[in-house]
């Protein structure tokens, strides 16, 4: 198997499984997570969603020895949405592994890596007309410069987004290994040093082409009030930006009135309504084994 499911044991064991309680995976992937959930639900149900066919193609194989789950092909925002659909309001545990899956870097033709040559797309979702090429090749020089500093907190943004302009008026850059090379040479030599010049601008455009900023903090909100009394929310995530809004989210549901801060009786309709569970990080062991987990934070939190 190619991908390796990371946090794996830390956030099963946070979900605090129940046999009979109803979970969702909102990025089944490669199954790893949700074979796991599987495996302990018993006389409980599983929703799992994703956006991507082929992920969901695999993983219908791999789990294809149970029979209480639903693949939800759609993009976890529409989270509760579907699960109306379904006649499901509330749910005893809900977890989130967000990024792409080592499947989705490794194929050569879907242009989310720097190292493969492909055309520009990195689409998770096949069908919306938004692609890196699209972003690349048609957004004017101010808003690339935006979308590399906000989303790639990339500090040579203003150079690489004037080398994109002026190199995309002799051609349309066409494949990812064409906008590496523009990258590259767009920024200081000593800078191109210390790690792949292209990979914030990569994990920028990523995150314009799938909206995922915006996507992560309605899935959030919406995973908040699916959540039964008890009922856990696990997220993990990938890079600082994501890791924020899950740290603020978490943050601003679980503080106290500031009325009754340090009261001994707060009403009920003042107490916070969940409370944090904790952070964690991949241990040396996973780190060594898998290179991906470097910058994996898993963020906890439940419903009171
Ligand atoms: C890191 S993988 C999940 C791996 C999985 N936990 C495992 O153990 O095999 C992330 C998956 O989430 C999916 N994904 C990312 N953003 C999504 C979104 N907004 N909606 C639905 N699926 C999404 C990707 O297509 C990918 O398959």
């Amino acid at each position: 198997m190619k991908h390796k499911s990371v946090l794996l044991d830390e956030s099963i064991e946070m979900l605090k499984i129940r046999e009979d309680g109803v979970y969702v995976d909102a990025t089944l992937g490669f199954g790893g997570h949700s074979l796991e959930i599987l495996k302990r639900i018993k006389k409980g149900f599983l929703f799992a969603f994703d956006q991507d066919s082929e992920a969901i193609k695999y993983s219908e194989e791999r789990l294809k020895d149970y029979h209480n789950f639903k693949i939800i092909k759609s993009n976890f925002a529409n989270m509760k949405e579907c699960l109306n659909h379904e006649n499901v309001s509330k749910v005893d545990g809900i977890l989130f592994d967000i990024g792409v899956s080592s499947m989705q870097l490794d194929e050569d033709y879907r242009g989310f890596s720097y190292h493969n040559d492909a055309k520009l797309d990195m689409r998770m979702n096949q069908k919306q007309e938004l692609s890196a090429y699209e972003v690349v090749n048609n957004y004017p020089k101010d808003k690339l410069i935006k979308v590399f500093y906000e989303y790639g907190e990339e500090k040579f943004s203003k150079s690489i987004a004037e080398a994109i302009c002026k190199y995309r008026e002799n051609k349309p850059i066409e494949t990812t290994l064409e906008l590496a090379e523009i990258i590259k040479s767009s920024v200081p030599e000593k800078y191109r040093r210390l790690h792949h010049p292209a990979r914030k601008v990569f994990q920028a455009i990523r995150i314009e082409v799938n909206d995922e900023l915006n996507v992560l903090q309605k899935a959030l909100n919406d995973s908040l009030e699916l959540l039964n009394p008890g009922g856990r929310l696990c997220v993990i995530t990938f890079h600082s930006l994501e890791d924020r809004i899950v740290k603020n989210t978490f943050k601003e549901v679980t503080k106290e009135n500031e009325l009754y801060k340090g009261m001994p009786n707060i009403p009920d309709e003042y107490k916070a309504k969940y409370k944090l569970i904790g952070k964690f990080k991949p241990t040396k062991e996973e780190l060594e084994n898998n290179n991906r987990s470097r910058s994996a934070i898993l963020r906890v939190i439940e419903r009171i």
